[in-house]
């Protein structure tokens, strides 16, 4: 049978107790991150004829494109040198690096592994296996600018 003295805490205990939550302390800070890591992101951006702020707009004028969230995707917002519009998903069929656009060589240009698309969004060089898919920008009468959606058809 225990005796009394048995039953309370010891110091043993309490470092017992020190440890324990210190280790899953470690498991929590170390897992948390992974679990971040793999967990799929949330759609962002509007759905839908989406148009451009005005921020957005500024960049467009200034650098010649922007990058802008539309349904849940990047688009990369061109404007060339005929002030023309063209507006190509921003993800990199390769590995999905982020492209953008060199006004200098009027180009699209993946920084991973320096792969090379036409405005058109095809492969010009490097590792992609398919071209940049297409989306539909216009210019709206007071300047505007709306992403349409996504093309069908090249
Ligand atoms: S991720 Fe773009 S070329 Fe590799």
């Amino acid at each position: 049978m225990r005796s009394e003295t048995d039953q309370k805490p010891t110091r043993r205990s309490f470092l017992d107790l020190l440890l324990g939550v210190s280790v899953v302390a470690w498991l929590g800070s170390v897992l948390y991150p992974v679990f971040r890591y793999l967990k799929p992101l949330p759609q962002s951006g509007p759905v839908g004829p989406t148009r451009l702020t005005a921020t957005e707009l500024t960049k467009l004028e200034k650098d010649g494109f922007v990058i802008v969230p539309f349904s849940g995707k990047r688009v990369l917002v061109v404007q060339n040198a005929a002030h023309q519009l063209l507006a190509l998903d921003a993800k990199c069929t390769h590995e999905g690096c982020t492209v953008q656009y060199l006004a200098g060589e009027s180009v699209i240009w993946c920084a991973c592994h320096n792969a090379r698309f036409d405005l058109d969004g095809r492969v010009l060089s490097g590792p992609p296996p398919r071209p940049l898919p297409r989306y539909t920008a216009e210019r709206q009468e007071d300047g505007g600018v709306v992403i349409v959606g996504e093309r069908t058809s090249a």
